[in-house]
């Protein structure tokens, strides 16, 4: 059962804001109870690579693959069915029923298929009334059809939102919060509940204004186990660039950060190993990146047909290790330009990990500072162990790299006893207009990310944030103003900011909230573009909005 419990208070310093509170009080979701998935799911799901071509053969050729060629044994242990699986219409007595020429011996019948090889069974279904492929819906129908998955041996659901509108007075954002929130309800009084994967936030994503975007996000964490955030990654047969749909939702994780830990995953979507328009680099990438932010790695693809190549580097072991790191902790940006990007975030042992993607058309070669990954004693050396091939180095001032177009290079970082402390720090940008917090002699201003150190940020446990392009400054508020000032070392709270889950930085002197334009500090509103902004990883959140 999912634990019962009458605090808002949540685990890793989250709390439900007022608001989600008020409109779930009895609903207990993921994140507060870490135990039902406490890392990101691994598996297959056969949607990016067949979309509606699906059947049983498939599904129990794939089986046999996983199972014989050490990818269940490397942690892939689910196979998920997406759309389309269902016949045209419910019983008569209302369940749904599988079409039996794509599934002649039954779902059940393929559930203890999967059993008995090994893995965990996932099913699909959604919001509104009919699916996206025009099956029938659950809406209205959430209780039965939760209760039908599990008599056929699922323990999974990836719950989409085609066919969801605005309805009895409320708002198109409003009608999600209340369909999805009935999800968990039903899947909360459950014997065994029903891993919850959301797809609410997807259909937010992309638009101008990306209040009610963060609105969903606010309360997906809350209500599931994962969800995903942004655009369908490109599949096999769609027309386009896969790099380009990689690096969009790439991009979208990079601004959801602060909403992920141990029980909830940002979901930025399948990976496409057998996908025709990538390169080797390309897809050793896609893997690098979704391992760094401790995503899902749900791989869409014909697996017994994969190659030795896309064998090998789905089974890196390292990689692996740091996607299903209990601390869940996601990669976020120390450094960006227009061609690098560079993220970091710890590991449940201490561990710092340094992630760098080129995203550029040319090879490039740049030295990493250690002081970009929160590392802040001098006089120390680290070893650095390369996780593509397991080379290992002595580092003490930078970590030198060169990344041919597309890839990505992973580093896992371990810190001597003495030298352990870490702060959190990188860019703090606002994830509307991707603008970079930038420091100068005393003032600061939003400019394009550029790669300077005068963009990289430390935030300490104190609530202070002072940039590492010059000690002894802090970020503080001067009436509405915003300043760089010499750091006061007995802690004036005009130099203290909290930072909650809805993105705002909030001084503790005045209580007004940063915000974009001429930087400047306002009355917080609703997850307005100009006052929502992504922090590095290990930052503590603040309770509320
Ligand atoms: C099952 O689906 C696969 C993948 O789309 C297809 O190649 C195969 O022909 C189908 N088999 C049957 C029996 O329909
Ligand atoms: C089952 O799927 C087949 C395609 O494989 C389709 O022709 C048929 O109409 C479907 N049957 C039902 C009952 O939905
Ligand atoms: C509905 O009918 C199907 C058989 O058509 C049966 O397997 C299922 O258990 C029934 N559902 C309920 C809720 O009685
Ligand atoms: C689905 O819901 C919409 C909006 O309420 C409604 O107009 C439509 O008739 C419904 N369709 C079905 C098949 O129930
Ligand atoms: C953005 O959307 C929110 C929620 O729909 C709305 O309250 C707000 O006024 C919008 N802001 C702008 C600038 O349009
Ligand atoms: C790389 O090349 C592609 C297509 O040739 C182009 O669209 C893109 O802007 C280039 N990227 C950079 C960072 O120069």
């Amino acid at each position: 059962m999912r634990r019962k419990d009458t605090t808002n208070r949540l685990p890793n310093g989250l709390f439900l804001t007022a608001a989600l509170a008020a409109i779930l009080p009895l609903v207990y979701g993921s994140i507060e109870r870490p135990s039902l998935l406490p890392t990101p799911p691994m598996g297959f799901n056969n949607w990016a690579r067949f979309m509606c071509d699906l059947n049983e053969t498939l599904f129990t050729e794939t089986a046999d693959a996983m199972a014989s060629n050490g990818l269940r044994d490397a942690g892939y242990n689910r196979i998920n069915l997406d759309d389309c699986w269902m016949a045209d219409q419910r019983a008569d007595n209302g369940s749904l029923q599988w079409n039996t020429t794509k599934f002649p011996h039954g779902l059940p019948w393929l559930g203890n298929y999967l059993k008995t090889k090994g893995f965990y069974f996932g099913i699909y279904e959604d919001a509104g009334n009919l699916t996206c492929g025009g099956y029938p819906g659950s809406y209205h129908h959430e209780e039965l059809d939760a209760n039908t998955f599990a008599s056929w041996g699922v323990d999974y659901v990836k719950v989409d939102g085609c066919n969801v509108y605005a309805m009895h007075g409320r708002t198109l954002e409003e009608e999600y919060k209340h369909r999805y929130g009935h999800w968990n309800v039903v899947l909360d009084r459950m014997e065994h509940p029903l891993i919850f994967s959301e797809s609410a936030p997807a259909y937010f994503a992309g638009t101008e204004n990306r209040t009610d975007w963060y609105t969903v996000m606010d309360w997906v964490p809350v209500c599931g186990e994962l969800a995903r955030h942004s655009t369908d990654i490109l599949v096999y047969s769609g027309a386009g660039s896969a790099w380009d749909s990689i690096m969009n939702n790439y991009h979208y994780n990079t601004l959801l950060a602060r909403y992920q830990a141990p029980g909830y995953f940002n979901d930025p979507d399948f990976l496409i190993p057998d996908h025709p328009g990538l390169t080797a680099d390309e897809k050793r990438s896609h893997f690098a990146l979704w391992a760094s932010f401790s995503a899902p790695l749900i791989i869409s693809a014909y697996i017994p047909a994969l190659s030795k190549d896309d064998m090998a580097y789905l089974s890196n072991k390292a990689l692996i290790t740091v996607d299903q790191d209990e601390l869940a902790q996601q990669a976020t940006l120390a450094s960006r330009d227009d061609t690098l990007d560079i993220l970091t975030r710890s590991l449940a042992n201490g561990d710092r990990l340094l992630t760098v993607l080129n995203r550029g058309n040319t090879t490039v070669k740049t030295d990493v500072p250690i002081e970009w990954l929160g590392l802040t004693r001098t006089g120390c050396t680290y070893t650095a162990d390369d996780l593509w091939d397991g080379s290992v180095q002595k580092v003490s001032s930078h970590i030198a790299v060169q990344l041919a177009t597309h890839a990505t290079v992973v580093y896992r970082i371990s810190l001597p006893k003495a030298c352990s402390a870490v702060v959190p720090t990188g860019l703090v940008f606002n994830t509307a207009s991707g603008h970079c917090l930038t420091a100068s002699s005393s003032s600061v201003t939003f400019q394009s990310c550029s790669g300077q150190t005068s963009q990289i940020w430390q935030v300490t446990s104190s609530g202070t944030i002072c940039p590492l392009s010059s000690t002894g400054q802090c970020l503080a508020a001067d009436g509405d103003a915003v300043k760089l000032q010499a750091c006061d070392k007995s802690g004036s709270d005009a130099q203290k900011w909290t930072y909650a889950v809805t993105g705002n930085l909030k001084n503790v002197n005045t209580g007004g909230c940063l915000t974009e334009g001429p930087v400047q500090l306002k009355t917080c509103g609703d997850e307005r573009n100009s006052q929502v902004f992504g922090l590095p990883s290990g930052v503590q959140l603040s309770s509320g909005a």
